[in-house]
């Protein structure tokens, strides 16, 4: 099927997703394990030892070769549940990729890598010359299995992986000159933190017209605060801002968005649980 969304801001998206035949097709036929959705149980690390523990010649052919490794990811996640974007969302996400063409990516919540690997592989493929995906993972060991993937996969060179919380690292990196501007920013971190995260980018400056913004799972849980800040016209949103005396964030900033219905890495389709949020902030 193809859906057409977003289209009044300033580009045009065009959606795609799998059918049932392409889900059941070869290359999307991996399904993670249902039953543990745990984490942070040893099962990442177990994760990262069952990949570099493969022969040594099955480890040599995912060196240098991104998609071979998040296909070696995806063969873990059939045994143990990961929380990872998995093939659907994965091709949505890397289809916007190809649209933006980004300079710079900013993901926000890396976990393991798997999205790092599969976005940074299409960044450096779309993207400009030197383009780069910048992404901000807070737990240590989850960062530093992300950098073991990235390094595996040959794309240290596209691939910033910046261990921190989100928040503090984007101002961090704006203040020490080596974030100024964000193509594309996906958020699959904390559901709280995506408005604030969204606000500092914008007072920082780093949102400009065309940047498109996706935000993960918005639904359910819910983020009603992160929707309603999208969707307020901007009079209402310079009014709160004022009564709120609320310096973060800019009230000129006016976004399109649309709902997308995307499938979990199980393989199930949830319709209220995976919906991605996509954004345009308009010229003011
Ligand atoms: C759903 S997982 C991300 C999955 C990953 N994008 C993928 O598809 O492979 C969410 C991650 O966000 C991280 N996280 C939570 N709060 C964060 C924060 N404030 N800053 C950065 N990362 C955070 C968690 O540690 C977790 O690894």
């Amino acid at each position: 099927m193809i859906v057409s969304g977003a289209v009044s801001g300033h580009m045009s998206v065009i959606l795609h997703f799998p059918s049932e035949m392409e889900t059941n097709g070869n290359s999307l036929s991996t399904s993670y394990h249902e039953v543990s959705r745990q984490i942070d149980d040893g099962r990442e690390i177990d994760a990262l030892r069952y990949v570099f523990e493969l022969p040594p010649e099955e480890l040599d052919i995912l060196r240098n070769n991104p998609l071979k490794v998040v296909d070696a990811i995806d063969e873990f996640g059939t045994s143990k549940f990961l929380q990872n974007v998995g093939r659907h969302k994965g091709q949505l996400v890397t289809e916007q990729i190809r649209n933006v063409q980004p300079g710079t990516m900013v993901e926000l919540g890396s976990y393991i890598g798997y999205s790092s690997v599969l976005f940074g592989y299409y960044v450096r493929a779309y993207g400009p010359k030197g383009a780069k995906l910048i992404s901000i993972e807070h737990n240590p060991l989850f960062g530093a299995i992300t950098m073991a993937f990235i390094e595996l996969a040959g794309l240290k060179d596209t691939v910033d992986v910046i261990i921190g919380g989100s928040t503090e690292s984007i101002r961090r990196l704006h203040d020490q000159g080596r974030l100024d501007s964000i193509d594309l920013m996906f958020m699959d971190h904390l559901r709280p933190l995506f408005l604030t995260d969204l606000k500092l980018a914008e007072t920082l400056r780093l949102i400009h017209p065309g940047t498109l913004v996706i935000a993960n799972k918005i639904l359910k849980p819910g983020n009603q605060a992160y929707l309603r800040y999208l969707r307020l016209p901007t009079e209402e949103k310079q009014y709160e801002s004022d009564l709120k005396k609320d310096r973060i964030g800019d009230w000129r900033y006016c976004y399109d968005s649309t709902m997308i219905e995307t499938i979990e890495p199980t393989g199930t389709k949830v319709r209220s649980s995976s919906l991605a949020c996509v954004g345009f902030p308009r010229p003011y």
